[in-house]
């Protein structure tokens, strides 16, 4: 067999967990090609942009970076060697061929659901530019095709379990462009975590646009269950020797049913820590937002998860400015928050997506207005991240050490909370369990001393 030329790609990733999910996948398919990671695009033979278009800036973001590219691309013509650039992800989806008229310098682009066939589109483009679009929707031949043995980095990793989203949030591109949901066979995933275990990770996030309503073929032996929910995956992969923390996101409050509550009070390696976005504390926002739950059910749903597991850490998503919404719609979103206390958050201001139906809708709200709000809302958040994170300093807590930390002799990792903890430890703790004694606290971190004890049943 003929050696694999070397090469090297650089990819940039914006957007969500499942895009940085896909941007290590592409690096796997690339690497039998011979291509090498690259941190900067100069030099680089293969640039891959793995796009996001949840809001407008991001789709900005990705015409900007181009410009970037430009120079770059032409530089290295000059020398003989192409620069081949693909755009990725869902921009890609949503606007694949007005980037290809828009933006020449693209050479091809590559839905989310089609990334195994990359190689294939590359060898392509160097034929000719104008067949390298590919975004078909194909999530089955997709997973199929992705090699379960993945590189991996330290000791934490994600993995896809589920894409793309039926429930329709009026604001929302999501299932425009990550397509109807879809599930991936237990087994498969099974597959992929057991892999990871045996490379040393330690914790897995399963990723999905809506996880929570996952529903994927049952494993061998076990089809007359019917479809598996996401409450039995987590038992399942529970189960799995040297995984010992798990997390899931991002769910929709209507598919949170009583089994995967439970499996918040049963199963230690589930995480107590949940994301769970609202998006509005008004009802008649809600309902414009087409988001079928009231804020009272929202509220009632926390409620039942805090029974199961009394120090769960809720996390959620907020938008303000959403066509429609009043000084007194705002305040009900502040109320809502004032009575749930959230552990962290994200707030977004509204952008309007052509296309969605929210984009349709009368009353959208002045820009100055909609600033202050999120200002506003940030400012509460803030305070709420500050408090839960203030509430834990003299609790011991076992952290999963990750790398090193900023200062000298210092360790970074996580606790069960997701929290970023600093420590002083030594190195070989690095990928360990460990308890820590946490002392201090701000807004975005923990610092702590061992404890003593070492969490890890290793
Ligand atoms: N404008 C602002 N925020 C949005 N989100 C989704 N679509 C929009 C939009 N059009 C936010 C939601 C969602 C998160 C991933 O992004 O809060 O939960
Ligand atoms: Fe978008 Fe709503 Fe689906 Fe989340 S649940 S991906 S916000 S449509």
């Amino acid at each position: 067999m003929m050696g694999t030329e070397r090469k090297r790609v650089f990819i940039k990733t914006y957007g969500c967990q499942m895009n940085v999910y896909d941007s290590q996948r592409m690096r796997d398919v690339l690497a039998p090609l011979g291509y090498e990671p690259s941190d900067t695009p100069d030099g680089a033979d293969l640039v891959v942009l793995n796009t996001c278009h949840i809001r407008e800036k991001a789709s900005e973001k990705l015409y900007s970076e181009l410009g970037r590219l430009r120079p770059l691309k032409a530089a290295r013509a000059e020398t003989g060697a192409p620069m081949t650039i693909a755009v990725a992800g869902c921009v890609a989806q949503a606007e694949g061929a007005e980037i290809m008229t828009r933006a020449p310098v693209v050479d091809l682009v590559v839905g989310p659901q089609t990334y195994h066939r990359l190689p294939e589109l590359i060898a392509r483009t160097h034929r000719a530019r104008g067949e390298a679009l590919e975004t078909e929707f194909e999530p089955d031949e997709k997973f199929d095709a992705l090699n379960i043995d993945r590189q991996v980095e330290g000791y934490t990793a994600f993995v896809t379990v589920q894409e793309g989203c039926d429930k329709f949030c009026s604001f929302c591109v999501v299932p425009y462009t990550r397509g109807a949901e879809w599930s991936r066979p237990v087994d498969q995933i099974t597959a992929e975590v057991r892999a990871l275990a045996a490379k040393g990770i330690r914790e897995v996030t399963l990723l999905g646009q809506n996880v929570n309503a996952f529903h994927g073929a049952p494993p061998a032996g076990r089809e007359a269950d019917g479809p598996w929910t996401l409450g039995k995956l987590l038992r399942h992969i529970a189960m799995i020797g040297g995984i010992d923390r798990i997390r899931y996101t991002t769910s929709h409050p209507r598919d949170m049913d009583d089994d995967l509550i439970a499996a918040h009070r049963d199963v230690a390696e589930v995480m107590p820590y949940l994301h769970l976005p609202v998006q509005a504390g008004s009802d008649r926002i809600l309902k414009a937002m087409n988001r079928k739950h009231s804020f009272a059910e929202y509220e009632d749903l926390i409620g039942r998860i805090r029974d199961a597991r009394p120090d769960i850490a809720i996390s959620g998503d907020f938008i303000v400015g959403f066509p429609g919404e009043t000084d007194a719609d705002f305040e009900a979103t502040m109320e809502g928050v004032r009575r749930v206390h959230y552990a962290s958050a994200f707030s977004f201001k509204y952008s309007r997506r052509p296309g969605t139906p929210g984009a349709a809708l009368p009353g959208q709200v002045d820009d100055a207005v909609a600033t202050e709000r999120l200002h506003a809302l940030q400012a509460l958040l803030e305070d709420q991240q500050r408090a839960f994170n203030r509430s834990q300093i003299g609790r011991v807590l076992p952290v999963l050490f990750e790398k090193a930390g900023r200062e000298p002799g210092q360790l970074h990792g996580r606790s069960p909370y997701l929290q970023s903890v600093h420590c002083d430890a030594p190195e070989q703790l690095i990928g360990q369990i460990v308890e820590v004694r946490v002392e201090a606290a701000t807004r975005s971190s923990l610092t702590g001393v061992l404890a003593g004890g070492k969490a890890d049943a290793a």
